[in-house]
């Protein structure tokens, strides 16, 4: 079986967080998780994430039964990371050596890595880059094979010309791991152990070194700053916005386009510019999402619009609803076919049955609300009373005037009217008008105060 791993034990100082590095995220899923997902994907394996700076924090947050978490106390270096994960190895199987901070590789360019490896080759993975600074350089013979790696800081000038960096990714026999990494020594630049330095050994024991490059450049970087995961992120978004593209979908600009999760799309989609898509979001036929709206963990369904600066989340929206510009969506709304929720109105925990319409400046929470009801402006559910809540249920048809408070518990049954300005604490029947509010009452003659002087 596949034996994989990552190595995540550095501290990351140049991120200047609290945050071990490996937990910062691209595209709102943290480093090491995209690694791991990168990892899993891969098939049946055994997979070890060396951890060191930083820990509990990163055992917590990945915790789970197909990983091994191997502490490296202290971090001296690449080789020494690998090295305490041997004695966890099985024997005589392929290890495939990842980084925590280097999220993108895809799956592919892994599989065809690993398939390069055998008892008598190792495999590489090596990026040609215009700037190499920082990385180790491979060097090959006068016959183009690979003879060693050299890490910048131990390269000579000529050596330091060398375009083709080590991505730090490889895959090797776990036998022949066992017998080299305790042979590395730190004697240089650094005083660390380099996993690097296996390359030299693999040669010296008449192994072949075979190398694989991977599709684009950002697959194969890691993060060290914060420049560097901002980079990143517009890559993997840029990348994600022309998958959608080639899906059929309208970004009106892919570089203001930001999914940090899963987007499932039906055709003839458009995403006005801005809009943020979080955790599990599906759109369906023809679904428009008007400019700066973030949608979280909702489904939209076909020929639905959410108009500009709507936010959304754990939601279920029906087909032909209409929602915005301005509504906050809640977790626990529920909107039926045709609804419509407009501008400056909040739900949480609501059913808006078909038809109705909640139009303006309203907040329902904890309610049931039947088809084809009319939720008069400003309308509020008074569904708390500082402890407990309650729940209020409008039936088919009813007509809530503006600016009515409906005090839960409370049921306004069907085809019943709420007067405007009603304060609604007792229950209202089929058919009924409900009027709660003080008389009116016009005072002729009346005199306006006057200043005294
Ligand atoms: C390493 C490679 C270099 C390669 C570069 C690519 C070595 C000696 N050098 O250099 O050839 O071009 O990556 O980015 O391997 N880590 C540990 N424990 C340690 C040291 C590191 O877990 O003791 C982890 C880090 O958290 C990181 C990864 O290993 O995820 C790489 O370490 P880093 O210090 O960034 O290596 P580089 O010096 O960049
Ligand atoms: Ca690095």
């Amino acid at each position: 079986m596949l034996n994989i791993v990552i190595l995540a034990a550095g501290k990351g100082t140049r991120m200047k967080s609290a945050l071990p590095k490996v937990l910062h995220p691209v595209a709102g899923k943290p480093m090491l998780g995209h690694v791991l997902d990168c990892a899993r994907s891969l098939g049946e394996s055994r997979i070890q994430i060396v951890v060191g700076h930083g820990s509990d924090a990163v055992i917590e947050r990945f915790q789970a039964d197909d990983v091994t978490f191997v502490l490296q106390e202290q971090q001296l270096g690449t080789g020494h990371a690998v090295q305490q994960a041997l004695p966890h190895l099985d024997d005589d199987t392929t290890v495939l050596v990842l980084y925590g901070d280097v999220p993108l590789l895809r799956a592919d360019t892994l599989r065809q890595l690993t398939s390069q490896c055998s008892a008598s080759t190792l495999a590489l993975l090596t990026v040609n880059l215009s700037d190499p600074t920082g990385y180790g350089r491979i060097v090959r013979n006068g016959a183009g094979d690979v003879e060693s790696i050299v890490e910048q800081k131990d390269a000579n000038s000529d050596q330091l010309q060398i375009c083709e960096g080590n991505t730090g990714v490889l895959a090797v026999s776990s036998r022949h791991l066992q017998r080299w990494l305790p042979q590395l020594s730190s004697d240089n630049a650094q005083g660390e152990f380099y996993l690097t330095d296996i390359i030299a050994m693999a040669r010296a024991d008449g192994l072949a070194i075979v190398t694989a490059q991977p599709q684009a450049e950002e697959e194969v970087l890691g993060v060290n700053d914060r420049r560097q995961q901002a980079q990143l992120e517009r890559h993997y978004q840029q990348q994600q916005a022309l998958q959608l593209m080639s899906e059929g979908v309208t970004l009106m600009d892919p570089s203001r386009f930001d999914c940090r999760g899963e987007l499932q799309v039906g055709s003839d989609v458009v995403i006005d510019i801005n809009c943020i898509f979080e955790g599990k979001v599906s759109l369906g036929d023809g679904v428009i999402v008007g400019p700066n709206c973030t949608i979280t963990n909702s489904s939209v369904a076909a020929g639905t619009i959410i108009k500009a600066n709507s936010v959304i989340e754990d939601a279920v929206i029906g087909e032909q609803c209409d929602v915005g510009p301005f509504a906050r969506v809640r977790p626990g709304t529920q909107m039926a076919r045709g609804a419509k929720l407009g501008n400056f109105v909040e739900t949480k925990k609501a059913i808006i049955g078909e038809g109705s319409k909640v139009n303006h400046l309203t907040y329902i929470g904890d309610s049931e609300i039947g088809k084809n009801v009319n939720v008069g402006a400003g309308t509020i559910t008074c569904n708390y009373d500082g402890v407990n809540k309650f729940k209020t249920t409008i039936g088919d048809g009813a007509f809530i005037g503006s600016n009515s408070s409906l005090v839960a518990p409370v049921t306004i049954g069907e085809n019943a009217t709420v007067g405007a300005g009603s304060t609604i604490s007792g229950n209202v029947g089929d058919g009924q008008l409900a009027v709660a509010r003080g008389k009116q009452r016009n005072i002729e003659g009346w005199k306006r105060p006057t200043k005294k002087s």
